[in-house]
Parts: structure tokens; sequence; C-alpha cells
């Protein structure tokens, strides 16, 4: 069999692995890439991107429901699955198509194949066109992860996964979703606004865990407008099949739903099966993460392991940017790693959650003493020209000595378009920048951005609109 030999060999195709692919490539490497089923990764082929555009469907209907309000007459809503599902594949193809002509045009080496480090930086490719091996000066893990499945709530007829939930035949009229993260979340509020009727199933005391209760709660009330039943601290038991294809689920202290899909979003598995052979240093730990230092290092001289495998916030957006960080530090070049408190966080249900830095209950507990402000979409215009007021800005701040505002600790947003919005909110938290110092800078008028320097001017002790 043959050896070839390349700078850097990276396994695992998603937004970590192919991230660290194009920029490596763009510093001049010569790269290997190695993916068992399809560049994009879990990301572009079963989570963020077709998550994302199933809810813009959901979107379009509302924008239509309320068409009326703005004095256009609509016949009613139909919706034709089939179509929404394949503009849901083109978005995702096409993208797919532009990552993969971004990797050729960079002369990265895209192998099919599963992928296995053994010693000294060797990979071996197998169940592609052909077995090769390949070893690397360096070599960065990226497999990625699975949907984290309940026993007894295996994927197959009414019970899906992530990873089944975009090829499901239609909308049901009925679904219950067990997990109240984000993928839980995202998901019910797809499906209610396509029309079904929705039940979500959390064991923890609160969905959406992380948020600020600030923003949970308009969470909540956006979600009850919808007719999402929302049911905290109650763990699932089992199902078993009712009528012609439904199944009852039996939760909490002896209580059950019927219901004709079951989505279970309780979060995400490292995956490492056959990813390490024996004799390398590298760890995994007991709850199945690969091990790294602060830098991204594996147990193994030269191998790095980022993106979902490792115990770090599962975003693809860290993968890009732990994928920049590792390929620095194979270049030499002085590498900061992602500061995991304070990275942004973007959930897409309706109403939209963004955030990034602590909320006000995570600051109380950490000790320090906060200044807050809070100020709602309801008397933003921008917000009312469009006619979606649900939402906030809040904005966490350390208190000084002398009680006014000092450096920005938090900015959690829920409303219109929040996810667009947090940019500016990401960078002040990231910047360590005072109150005073954001409240120097301009907004768009009128934009839904306003809703932040308002809430940052607010804790200066003046105001205009807020
Ligand atoms: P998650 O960890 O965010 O939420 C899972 C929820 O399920 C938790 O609230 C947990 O308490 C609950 N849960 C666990 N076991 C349960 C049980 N047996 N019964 C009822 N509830 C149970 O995980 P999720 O939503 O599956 O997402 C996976 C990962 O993907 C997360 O790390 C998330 O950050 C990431 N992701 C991020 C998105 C975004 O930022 N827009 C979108 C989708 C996923």
């Amino acid at each position: 069999m043959e050896t070839t030999h390349f700078d850097l060999v990276i396994i695992g195709g998603g937004p970590a692995g192919y991230g660290a692919a194009l920029y490596g490539a763009s510093a001049g490497l010569n790269i290997a890439l190695v993916e068992k089923d399809k560049v994009g990764g879990t990301c572009l082929h079963r989570g963020c991107i077709p998550a994302k555009e199933l809810l813009e469907t959901a979107a379009v209907v509302r924008t239509i429901a309320h068409a009326e309000d703005f004095g256009i007459k609509v016949e009613p809503i139909g919706l034709e699955w089939s179509t929404t599902l394949a503009r849901k594949q083109a978005v995702v193809d096409k993208l797919a198509g532009g990552v993969t002509g971004l990797l050729k045009n960079r002369k990265v080496t895209i192998l099919d194949g599963t992928a296995t480090l053994g010693a000294g930086r060797t990979v071996t490719v197998a169940g592609g066109d052909e077995s090769v091996t390949l070893t690397g000066d360096a070599v960065i893990l990226a497999p990625g992860s699975v949907p984290r499945v309940i026993p007894g709530f295996e994927p197959g007829g009414p019970v899906v996964t992530s990873d089944e939930f975009f090829h499901i035949p239609g909308v049901p009229d009925r679904a219950v979703v067990i997990g109240g993260g984000a993928i839980g979340c995202e998901f019910a509020s797809t499906l209610a606004d396509l029309g079904a009727s929705v039940t979500i199933l959390e064991a923890l005391p609160k969905i959406l865990p992380g948020c600020d209760e600030d923003v949970t709660r308009v969470v909540l009330q956006s979600f009850k407008k919808k007719g999402i039943d929302v049911r905290t601290g109650v763990a699932v038991t089992g199902h078993a099949p009712s009528s012609s294809g439904a199944t009852t689920v039996s939760f909490g202290d002896g209580e059950s739903i019927e219901t004709d899909l079951v989505v279970v979003s309780v979060g995400r598995s490292p995956f490492t099966d056959g990813v390490i052979a024996e004799g390398t240093g590298v760890r995994i730990t007991d709850r199945g993460h690969i091990e790294v230092d602060g830098n991204y290092r594996t147990g193994e001289p030269s191998v790095w392991a980022i993106g979902d495998v490792i115990a770090t916030p599962q975003l693809a957006h860290v993968g890009f940017a732990e994928a920049i960080c590792v390929v620095k530090d194979i270049l030499g070049e002085e590498a900061v790693p992602v500061d995991n408190s304070k990275v942004p966080w973007a959930i897409y249900c309706q109403p939209e959650v963004a955030f990034a830095g602590m909320s006000e209950a995570a600051a109380k507990e950490a000790g320090i003493e906060v200044v807050t402000s809070k100020h709602r979409f309801g008397g933003n215009s921008r917000a009312m020209i469009i006619g979606q007021t649900d939402g906030l800005v809040k904005i966490i701040a350390e208190k000084r000595p002398d009680g006014s505002a000092g450096k920005l600790l938090g900015v959690h947003m829920v409303g219109p378009w929040v996810t667009e919005q947090l940019s500016g909110g990401y960078l002040a938290v990231n910047w360590e920048a005072t109150a005073d110092e954001v409240a120097a800078f301009i907004q768009p008028h009128p934009s839904l951005t306003e809703l932040f320097g308002e809430s940052v001017l607010a804790l200066t002790g003046r105001s205009l609109h807020g």
C-alpha cells in the first residue's frame, strides 16, 4: 500500500475539519482531508443549515399569516412539503458544492473513506475507492458528534433525531419534542409554525440551558402564543405504538401523550468510533471526548483535536475558530485559544435568541456585583414597522464601587433577527469594553440594533428613548 506524506492530515470534513483545511491551505500547507460521508459534516447536511432553511419556511408562513395586517389579502395558506424539502436540499447541495470547490481550488486532497490514526501520525483510510495510508507532519482530529439517544427512543418509525428530521414525509398533526435545548426549541418552533400541535418534554426545570431567565421567559411566552406546550421537570419513560403510525409517549408521574412524531433532541455525543488505533497518546475522557490541552493538543505529539469531539461548545463557529487557532499553532505563530465563556450563541427559533457572556444569574453565582439594563423591542421603531415586537435586549455589566456600570459581562437578546444583531455585543464583551466606551458608538436609525445601543446608553445613567 502506497504511503503519501502531507504537511497536514485532517480526519473529518465538518466545519472544524474543512475550516482547518481551508485556512491551512490558504497559509500554504499541503493538506489531505479525509471524510467518510459528505464534506460539510453535521452542520451542513444534518444540522445548522437545513434547520435554518426550514425555519425560514416557517417565517414565510408567519409573514403570510400576518399579510392582512399590511392590507394584503391572501388565499388560505397551503404547504407543499415536497417543494419545502427540495428547496432545503438545493440550499444544502449548493453550499456543499461551494465548500468542495473551495477545497479543490486550494489544492486540498479530499479522500473518501474512514480514517484511523495510528502511531507515528500514520492515518489509514479504508472503505472509500481504495485503501491508502497517509502520514502527516501534523494531524488534526475533527470527527464530530452524533445525536445522543435515550434508551427506548431509538430512531425508527415515528421517532427521529436531527439525523432523520430533515427527511420526514410531511408535517405531522402532533409532535413531541424531547429536550428543550437549542435543537429542540428550533424544531418545536418550526413544527408549530407549520401547523403541528407541539409539546416539549424537558427533564430540567427550564428550557434553553445557559440562557438568561428574562430571555427564556420571552421565549416561553411566544411559544405559548404558538400553542407549544412546554412541560419542564419531566422525564420520559418510554413509548408504545397506538393508533395507525402514532405512538404514546409516557412521561413524568404516570402521564402520557399520543403523538405522530417524536423528536429526540437531548444533546450530542462526541464521535470517536474507530478514529484512534492502539499505540497513540490520544486519550478519551470518561464522557467520550478527546482530551486536549488549552491549545487543542492531544497527548500524541503534533496531533490536535477540534470541534464537537472535544469538550468545548458544540457550535460550528467555535469549530472554525479552533481550526484557525490550531493551524496557527502548527505554523509556529501565536495562537489565542477561544474563550469558551464568551462565544456567541445563536438559537434560531422564533423568537430568535442570541447571547455572549454571562447571564445575570451566572454573574451573581460567580459572586460578581452587577448592574443590568433591559429594553424591549415593543418600543423600537423598526420592530413596530416589521410587526415583530416580542423580545428584549439585556446587558449585564460589572458594578463599580460608585455603583455605576463598568465592564460589559454579558449581552443577551431575544426577538426579531437578533442572531444578526449580536456581533456588536459579542465584540464588546470579548473586548472587555465598558458601558461608557460602547455607549459612545452610534447605531443606525431606525434599526433593530438601536435597542442594543439604547440599552448600553442607559447604563451610563442617561438615555434617549430608553
Ligand atoms: P442541548 O444540550 O442544548 O439540550 C438538550 C436538552 O435536553 C437539555 O435541556 C437537557 O436537559 C434535555 N434532556 C436531556 N435528557 C433528557 C431526557 N431524557 N428527557 C427530557 N429532556 C432531556 O442539546 P441539543 O439541543 O440536542 O443540541 C446539541 C448541541 O448542538 C448543543 O451543544 C447545541 O449547542 C448545539 N446546537 C446549537 C444550535 C444553535 O446554536 N443554534 C442549534 C442546534 C444545536
